[in-house]
């Protein structure tokens, strides 16, 4: 059996985005064995606002329930319920060097500009390692962005059974197919994130279906008329790819069919074939948002699942480094 770990912070609303190229794969493919994990625990490395947190991370495991993850089939569960991640991360803080961590792009990117920077920044790739390590995760579906700090967690579990004893599994990341990665609508070259950002080229999936049309309608095309995918016809592209996202057609099916008609038509497809593809979710999302009570004692199952593995590994980890029993 393969078991699949992944995390996603509660930071910031989601989005088409995340949906197509994370939960709905992870709902797809989920397994008995799979864990998936709310990280509120990095979301708290960078400022933020305490009550906003609880709220969005209550509201992100909605959404991971709402796509299909189904807490009878894999683990759902929230970081911070499971002391183990912490205390596994100060281990591998004992591993980690601080060389390694001074290379991470991200870490350089997030703290550029920044008055002051926290040390839980800094350390931030090291709680990751911990995530993944605790479950013997072998694959880990992540995004392109989240390459480097894979091959550290990886780096990490080789370097810790080398100097205590084979202990971790050494995990491997999986990627979305080509074409998963949706962009933004408006500046059609960078990667859909949070709306902040780009209100009007970020569909949230707390948009309503009004709000999601009138945005697709006015994404950034490219001159000329033509229902094509080409890289000098990035805005188009993309709209095939939400197209062939949410419909299930391919790419190619798609540009025969809109063969010498205009954007207007197509865009309009686009709109309904992504309304009716996130309608089932978003009325799902509403469901459980409604009960916080229910929904939140799901998560805490989910969190003596997974305590129960992160325990056990805890056992062997704090015997194998030498921590009096
Ligand atoms: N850093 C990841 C991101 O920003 C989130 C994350 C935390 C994660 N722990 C993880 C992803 C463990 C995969 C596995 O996307």
């Amino acid at each position: 059996m393969v078991r699949a770990f992944s995390g996603i912070q509660p930071s910031g609303t989601p989005h088409l985005g995340n949906y197509l190229g994370a939960f709905r794969r992870w709902a797809d493919q989920q397994q008995a064995d799979d864990l998936y994990c709310v990280v509120d625990l990095h979301a708290i490395t960078v400022p933020y606002d305490t009550q906003t947190l609880r709220a969005q991370t209550v509201d992100l495991a909605a959404w991971l329930l709402a796509a299909g993850l189904d807490p009878d089939v894999c683990t759902l569960f929230v970081q911070s319920h499971v002391r183990e991640h912490t205390e596994l991360a100060w281990i591998l803080n004992c591993v980690a060097t601080t060389g390694e961590l001074s290379r991470m792009v991200q870490f350089k990117e997030k703290s550029k500009g920044q008055e002051s920077v926290s040390v839980g920044l800094f350390d931030y790739p090291v709680l990751q390692a911990a995530d993944i390590l605790l479950y013997h995760a072998d694959e880990v579906p992540i995004g392109d962005d989240q390459r480097q700090h894979l091959e550290l967690s990886r780096d990490i579990a080789q370097r810790f059974n080398h100097r205590f004893g084979e202990t971790f599994t050494v995990p491997r990341p999986t990627f979305p197919p080509v074409g998963a990665r949706i962009m933004d609508l408006q500046l059609v070259d960078n990667k859909m994130s949070k709306s902040e950002t780009s209100p009007q080229g970020t569909i949230d999936l707390a948009d309503d279906a009004d709000a999601t049309t009138r945005k697709i309608m006015r994404a950034v095309t490219d001159s000329g008329s033509e229902v094509r995918a080409a890289p000098d016809k990035p805005g188009v592209t993309n709209l095939l790819d939400l197209l062939a996202a949410a419909s299930g057609a391919s790419v190619d099916e798609l540009e025969r069919r809109y063969e010498g008609q205009g954007y207007g038509t197509f865009k309009r497809d686009v709109a309904d074939a992504v309304n009716d593809a996130l309608r089932p979710v978003r009325a799902r999302h509403a469901e459980l948002i409604a009960d916080p009570a229910a929904l939140i004692g799901l998560l805490y199952k989910g969190a003596d699942r997974a305590r129960e593995m992160a325990s056990a590994t805890m056992d062997t980890v704090r015997e194998r480094v030498g921590l009096l029993r």
